[in-house]
């Protein structure tokens, strides 16, 4: 199995940027804490952070031939984007929604997410631990996905 993890704009300062909100973690250590566990789940990860809407549709678009599953912190995007939304949605793998913060309790615009009504899941407000929530329980949607397929 293959996962993808996709970080959009402005989680590259992470460790730096509000950190009473995201914490002290850098994004080299959550993808780090990622690495560990995807060896001992014995799954494969790739990662992207891009700043760039265009850039994570790109990343999205080439990367499904691959992956069997996104893990998807799209930061600002997550309130605003219909069109990296429209890109999971086009190639049709299931895809879960982690924030380090909680964005239902914070300012009204973040309480609205376009990508979690299709997500499989959603995990927020655990910092980093979102993140590793979130590939766990990605890593049984694919599992389950495949004994379907099967026919188990
Ligand atoms: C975030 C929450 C978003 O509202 C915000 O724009 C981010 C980070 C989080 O991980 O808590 O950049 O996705």
């Amino acid at each position: 199995m293959r996962i993808a993890v996709v970080h959009g704009p402005n989680l590259d300062l992470l460790g730096h940027r509000e950190p009473s909100i995201y914490g002290r973690t850098s994004l080299a250590d959550i993808n780090g804490q990622l690495g560990e566990l995807a060896t001992a789940l014995g799954v494969e990860l790739e990662v992207l952070q891009s700043n760039a809407e265009g850039d994570l549709i790109d990343y999205i678009h080439e990367a499904a031939a691959r992956v069997d599953g996104f893990l998807v912190n799209a930061a600002g995007l997550t309130h605003t984007s219909v069109a990296l939304l429209d890109a999971l949605l086009a190639v049709d793998r299931p895809y879960v929604e982690v924030h380090l913060s909680n964005p239902a309790g914070r300012e009204r615009f973040r309480r609205r997410s376009l990508l979690a009504p299709r997500a499989r899941g959603v995990v927020q407000g655990f910092g980093a631990e979102s993140y590793l929530l979130g590939l766990r329980g990605l890593v049984r949607v694919v599992c389950e996905g495949a004994h379907e397929q099967r026919g188990a």
